[in-house]
C-alpha cells in the first residue's frame, strides 16, 4: 500500500456541511480538498479526524499547531472527549513550535496556549511542547536534537496539523528554509513578527526568533491536514498549492506530500477554484 493509499483509505466520510473536492496541484498531484461553509464546520471535521486516529491507535502520535486556526479544533476535541467519542488518554502528541526566549509558563509561551486550549481540559497522554528557554546554543541544539529522537521513538508522526502564515511558512519555517530541515532555531519574519505582535502587546516585545520543527521533520508525518479559514488566507493558499513548489513558500512543498488534505471555510478556499 501507498502512502497515498494509507492517506485517503483512513479519510473518513465527511459529514454534512462539508464538500470533498479532489484539486489537481501545480505539481500535477491530486489533493483532497474538504471545504466547510463556516470554520465551525471545519474544525468540528478535523476533530472527528484526531479522534479516529486515536481510536485506531490508542497512542497515536499527534503532531499539534497553535495560533488562531485550531483553536476550534481542540474545543471540538474537548467536546468529542467529554461526550465519550473521542479517548486522547493514551495520545502522545509534539507541538510545531515555540517561541524564543520564552519561559514555558509565560502567559505568552505555546506551552501557556496549549494547557490552556486543550492539556488542561482534556486527559491526554503525553505532549511535547519544544523549549524556548534562553539557554547557551549548544544546550539549545542538543534540546532540539532530543525533540527530533522523541519524536522518532514514538515511532513518527501520524497525523500532523498545520496551519498557514500570511508568508506561507507551516510552523516557524519561513521563506527559504531547507526542505530537509530538523528543529532549530529559526528568525521569524517582519510579517510573521507584525501578525503575533497583538500578543505580545506590540512589536517591540514581540520575539525575534523561535524554535521550529523543521520542514523534513513536518514532511515525515503520514498524514498532515492543512486548515485554513477566512479571506486574509485565501490567496497565500491559491499561491501554496496552484503555484510549483518552491521552498520561497514553504506550504507549496506540502504539495508533494501523498498524505496531506486541506481543510478549508468557503472564504479561505475561495481563490482555489
Ligand atoms: C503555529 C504555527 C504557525 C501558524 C500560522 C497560522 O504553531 O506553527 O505556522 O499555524 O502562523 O497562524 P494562525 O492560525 O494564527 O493564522
Amino acid at each position: 500500500m501507498t502512502a497515498f493509499d494509507s492517506a485517503t483509505a483512513s479519510v473518513e466520510t465527511p459529514m454534512n456541511g462539508i464538500s470533498a473536492i479532489t484539486l489537481e496541484t501545480a505539481a500535477g498531484t491530486l489533493l483532497p480538498v474538504f471545504i466547510g461553509s463556516n470554520y465551525a464546520d471545519i474544525c468540528g471535521e478535523v476533530a472527528r479526524q484526531i479522534a479516529r486516529v486515536a481510536r485506531e491507535r490508542r497512542n497515536a502520535v499527534l503532531g499539534l499547531a497553535t495560533g488562531s486556526t485550531p483553536i476550534g479544533v481542540y474545543d471540538a476535541l474537548i467536546r468529542l472527549a467529554a461526550s465519550g467519542a473521542a479517548d486522547l488518554s493514551a495520545a502522545r502528541s509534539f507541538n510545531l513550535d515555540e517561541y524564543y526566549p520564552m519561559e514555558a509558563d509565560s502567559p505568552q509561551s505555546y506551552h501557556t496556549f496549549m494547557r490552556r486550549h486543550l492539556f488542561d481540559q482534556v486527559p491526554w497522554g503525553h505532549w511535547h511542547v519544544p523549549s524556548g528557554r534562553n539557554r547557551p546554543r549548544e544546550i539549545i541544539e542538543a534540546d532540539c536534537r532530543a525533540y527530533e529522537a522523541a519524536i522518532q521513538t514514538a515511532g513518527g508522526i501520524d497525523l500532523q496539523l498545520l496551519g498557514i502564515g500570511r508568508t506561507g511558512h507551516i510552523g516557524f519555517n519561513e521563506p527559504g528554509s531547507a526542505r530537509d530541515s530538523r528543529t532549530r532555531l529559526v528568525d521569524l519574519s517582519a510579517a510573521t513578527r507584525e501578525d503575533a505582535a497583538q500578543n505580545f502587546g506590540g512589536l517591540e516585545q514581540t520575539p525575534h526568533q523561535a524554535v521550529s520543527m523543521g520542514l523534513g521533520t513536518i514532511l515525515e508525518a503520514r498524514r498532515i491536514l492543512l486548515m485554513a479559514s477566512g479571506a486574509s488566507k485565501a490567496g497565500i493558499v491559491r499561491r501554496a498549492f496552484l503555484e510549483p513548489p518552491t521552498t520561497d513558500l514553504p506550504a507549496s512543498l506540502l504539495q508533494q506530500h501523498p498524505g496531506t488534505a486541506l481543510y478549508l471555510d468557503t472564504a479561505a478556499a475561495s481563490d482555489l477554484f
